[in-house]
């Protein structure tokens, strides 16, 4: 199935009948203007700007580092390069975690100074008061639960999550109470396929699933990796479409050599 251009906006009830109708839900990461302008006009669902900025644009090592400031300039950028999809814009650690008022404040932040349209949140039970508020102030709110990379110093390891039953159970909770205070999706993020086939078919939100299989709603991906602009990071879960490193370089080498050649630039090529 291709892009449904029927569809002129997408927005999260647009999300709710895919689900119902069984037709999957297509999501990227992406943070500027003029990868946003593509991405949307391919035929994305929703675009996730996500805090993997931190690691992407930025180069720290964790997600951790990155600021409220920073994402709003992200989100701005990319609200500039788009028409059709639905912006999720992640709420970066630290900016929600205290308490459901600073929650509330910074999701205000984003949805005033940006033009995103819904913000995202990891976490399940322990943020649920800050869901509702946010929820109740009209703000659509996306859950993330599995892997969530904001409590990597928590947890240690990037590797695969709930696969322990005591896990798994505070996984499903988790995602029946996030459907509960309100949210209109949830991202499953590295948790076994069959978990994941549960978690689907138990709410009535779509999940989006990046590492937990092929049942999840929909699908997200990190778009410099799938693009294949950061080639180092190789998991199962990627499908890597283009090898942007390799043909960047290439180009980049050819443009040093006709440059020092003096073949770069010619007659036509000058005013
Ligand atoms: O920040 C991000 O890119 C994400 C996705 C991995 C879901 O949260």
């Amino acid at each position: 199935m291709s892009v449904n251009k029927e569809v002129k906006k997408v927005t999260t009830n647009t999300l709710q009948k895919m689900k119902a109708s069984g037709e999957k839900i297509a999501m990227l990461t992406a943070y500027d203007f003029s990868f946003a302008k593509i991405i949307d006009g391919a035929g994305i669902d929703v675009i996730l700007v996500g805090d993997s900025a931190s690691n992407v644009m930025a180069g720290h090592e964790t997600t951790v580092p990155i600021t409220l400031e920073q994402m709003i300039y992200h989100a701005q950028c990319v609200i500039r390069g788009i028409n059709r999809c639905l912006v999720v814009v992640d709420l970066p650690f630290g900016t929600y975690q205290s308490n459901s008022d600073v929650a509330l404040a910074s999701a205000i932040r984003i949805m005033k100074e940006t033009g995103g349209h819904s913000i995202k949140m990891e976490g399940g039970e322990e943020i649920l008061d800050s869901v509702k508020k946010i929820v109740s102030a009209g703000i659509p709110v996306m859950g993330h639960l599995g892997l969530t990379p904001q409590s990597i110093y928590k947890f240690g390891t990037y590797t695969v999550r709930a696969k322990e039953e005591e896990e798994a159970e505070k996984l499903r909770k988790d995602a029946l109470l996030l459907q509960e205070a309100g949210c209109f999706a949830i991202v499953l993020e590295k948790i076994p396929a069959d978990l994941a086939k549960q978690v689907s078919e138990s709410l009535h939100i779509p999940t989006i699933g990046i590492g937990a299989g092929s049942d999840c709603d929909g699908q997200v991906l990190v778009m410099h990796d799938m693009l294949g602009i950061n080639t180092e990071f190789k998991p199962r879960f990627l499908r890597q479409y283009l090898n942007i490193h390799d043909q960047a370089t290439q180009a980049v080498e050819q443009y040093v050599n006709d440059v020092k050649s003096k073949d770069f630039p010619n007659e036509k090529e000058q005013y």
